[in-house]
Order: structure tokens, then C-alpha cells, then sequence
């Protein structure tokens, strides 16, 4: 059966002194406390090998944010999967709104990352989202279809089955306005229904849907209630174990 994850995804903040200090604090936040979820920390590609050797990465995954789309060569500034799987790091967020806003990272990108992660060894926590003009527009569940579809329905089932996917309503990213627990059920449970007409119940109820979106200590169990919210990708609330943990303990 599926896994609950709480993932944290630190953006572009902390120096490296600070984020092995973050990492250092939640490993021993967690050291001898049993949680009813997978932990992950998403942190800047220069965080990844200290971080790595800070925490046990058998009680927390570690996570880069991106990877580059192509394998190795001449791409200045780059940092391809392997290295990333290189430092240790067993995860990496794909397809983040604010990749695809900001880096025009389109689809077709995206699904040269996924495959290069996958052949690292790496899971993918692959992130899709409607802006709030297509919720408005009544287009979100086409939207999330097709952002899928588009970069994941090629994969086969078995390599499917690798992934996490987190749904991140763009219009709740850093803004205090989270997704009612309803709205986010709702979203997960098409996701799923998607899954099960592309790929069959058994790959469908296997797959991990994580919820982000400003959700931190007061409304993670509501949004962790949800039978298709398994866990959350979370922003500004994993900058503090103070506020990460009790997401965590949520479950
Ligand atoms: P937020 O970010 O929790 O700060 O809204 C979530 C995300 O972008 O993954």
C-alpha cells in the first residue's frame, strides 16, 4: 500500500551553515520518536552531500529540487541526476510550479527529467498544479489531466510506479491560502481516478499524492484525513522544526 510522505521543500533559502544546522536539528527532532510517515527534506543542490552526512537517511530521505534534462556534457551550470544520486540523495522534485513559471520548464523538459531521474535511481516527487485563473475558469481537473498525461503517461506501469506526485494548486503556494480539505480530496481523488483508467487500481492505489500549498501545523491533520491526501509538500513551514515537526506528527 501507499506511503504517507511529509516532504519539505526549502526553495531557495538557508546558507549552507544553516541548512545542515535545519537538518542536523530535525534528525535529532526524529531520533527516537516512531512517525507515521516517510520524511524528506527538498534542499539546495550545494545543501545535498553535508546534508546527506548529517541526518540518517534511513529516517530521512534527502531531496534535491531539480536536475538538469539532459545526461552530462557541455551545459554550464547544470547539475544532472547522477550527480545529485552521487551525494546520497534519494529524491528530486520535478515539474515545481515555480520551475514551470519561472524557467519555462514545459513538458516535454520535464519528461526527459523524470526518465534521467529514474534511471538514477532517484524518485521523482513530480508537482502539478492549476493557476487561479483555470480554477476559476473551472479548467483544473483538465489542467492537472494533461500536466500528467503529458510527462508521465509514457512511462511503463513499473516505472509509473516510482513516482510521487504532489498536487500544488499554484494560487495556495506561499500564500496563506490553503486548499479546503475538501477541495484538495477532491483534486486527489480525480488524480487517482486518472491513474486507475491509465494504468489500473493496483498502480493507483500504490501512488503516493502528496497536498502543498501553505499547509503547516493548524491544517495538515484535516488535509492528512482526506483517503487520497497522503502527505504534504511543504514550503515555508519546513524552514523551522518547530513548525515541520508537527506536520510530521500530524500523522
Ligand atoms: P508553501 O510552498 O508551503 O510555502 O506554500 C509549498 C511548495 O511550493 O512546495
Amino acid at each position: 500500500m501507499r506511503k504517507n510522505i511529509v516532504a519539505g521543500n526549502w526553495k531557495m533559502n538557508l546558507n549552507l551553515q544553516e541548512g545542515v544546522a535545519l537538518a542536523t536539528a530535525l534528525n535529532e527532532a526524529l531520533k527516537d520518536k516512531t512517525v507515521n510517515c516517510d520524511v524528506v527534506i527538498g534542499t539546495p543542490f550545494i545543501h545535498l552531500a553535508s546534508v546527506v552526512n548529517a541526518v540518517d537517511t534511513t529516517k530521512i530521505g534527502v531531496a534535491a529540487q531539480n536536475c538538469a534534462d539532459k545526461a552530462s556534457g557541455a551545459y554550464t551550470g547544470e547539475i544532472a541526476a547522477s550527480m545529485i544520486a552521487s551525494t546520497g540523495a534519494t529524491y528530486v522534485i520535478l515539474g515545481h510550479s515555480e520551475r514551470r513559471a519561472y524557467y519555462h520548464e514545459t513538458a516535454e523538459i520535464l519528461k526527459e527529467k523524470v526518465l534521467l531521474a529514474l534511471a538514477n535511481g532517484l524518485t521523482p516527487i513530480f508537482c502539478i498544479g492549476e493557476v487561479l485563473e483555470e480554477r476559476e475558469a473551472e479548467k483544473h481537473f483538465e489542467v492537472v489531466k494533461s500536466q500528467i498525461e503529458s510527462s508521465l503517461f509514457d512511462l511503463s506501469a513499473e516505472d509509473f510506479g516510482k513516482i510521487v506526485l504532489a498536487y500544488e494548486p499554484v494560487w495556495a503556494i506561499g500564500t496563506g491560502k490553503t486548499a479546503t480539505a475538501a477541495q484538495a480530496q477532491e483534486m486527489h481523488a480525480f488524480i487517482r481516478e486518472t491513474l486507475v483508467a491509465k494504468y489500473g487500481k493496483d498502480v493507483a492505489d500504490n501512488t503516493s499524492i502528496l497536498y502543498g500549498g501553505s499547509c503547516n501545523a493548524s491544517n495538515a491533520k484535516e488535509l492528512f484525513s482526506n483517503p487520497d491526501v497522503d502527505g504534504g509538500l511543504i514550503g515555508g513551514a519546513s524552514l523551522g522544526v518547530d513548525k515541520f515537526m508537527p506536520i510530521i506528527e500530524a500523522f
